[in-house]
């Protein structure tokens, strides 16, 4: 099936010859979806080390991202940190972003808590250029994507993570960065009496991560 192309998309909002700081401040004024239109929502763009050998994917800020302008700082947030600290990532030197930069949600019936809901594949590829500016930009040596939404973003939508997850294979055509798609946090978060064992493989895949940064020196 071929994958549908949105009527609009980020690209006509990412300037050239930007750094990413250049990046950030210009997608604040990002139309290329709908999820622009959102009331009270901004964009949560990546930060992190400008020349990180580590960039981090999920899949879109949540409430408390979206709160705080800032990626991954919610439960989900937290319970990478732990997971990364475990794998002896250290997440200060990665360069941690989002397939998806505005949060998406639906009003819970009180009216008074905004419910995450998955963002589709056409906006997934409306904000692709903001992720692409931004791999371009940091050039890591390796990306791992967090969950299927980031894994669709940069490996097509028929990549499945279940199936792939915790393997190093090489980048999407141009990149030379290497990359490997493990689960999201908040799937380990909502695994119920699974919780330990989802966390356990995390860890897993994530090690992997670390031991492929570190069977290569620094420099190259
Ligand atoms: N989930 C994500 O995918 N990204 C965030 O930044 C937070 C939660
Ligand atoms: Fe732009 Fe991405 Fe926000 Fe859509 S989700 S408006 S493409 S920054």
């Amino acid at each position: 099936m071929p994958t549908r192309q949105p009527e609009r998309t980020a690209a006509e909002f990412v300037p050239h010859g930007v750094d990413l700081p250049g990046l950030a401040e210009a997608a604040r004024g990002c139309r290329g979806c709908g999820l622009a239109e959102l009331e009270n929502t901004g964009v949560v763009f990546g930060e992190g080390q400008p020349s990180a050998r580590l960039v981090l994917v999920g899949e879109q800020p949540g409430d408390v991202e979206d709160r705080r302008g800032r990626p991954f700082v919610g439960p989900a947030g937290k319970l990478l940190d732990r997971a990364l600290q475990d794998a002896g990532i250290d997440r200060e030197q990665a360069y941690v972003t989002n397939a998806v930069k505005h949060f998406k949600f639906t009003m819970a019936s009180t009216g008074k808590r905004r419910i995450h809901a998955k963002p589709d594949a056409l906006e997934v590829a409306s904000c692709k250029p903001w992720l692409v500016a931004e791999l371009n930009r940091v050039r890591p040596e390796l990306v791992v994507l967090l969950g299927a939404t980031a894994a669709g973003a940069l490996l097509g939508q028929s990549f499945r993570v279940t199936k792939s997850r915790g393997q190093l294979l090489e980048g999407p055509p141009g990149s030379s960065a290497r990359v490997m798609a493990t689960l999201h946090p908040s799937a380990v978060l909502r695994g119920g009496d699974q919780q330990e064992e989802m966390y356990d493989g995390f860890v897993r895949d994530l090690r992997v991560a670390a031991k492929a940064l570190n069977s290569r020196p620094a420099d190259v």
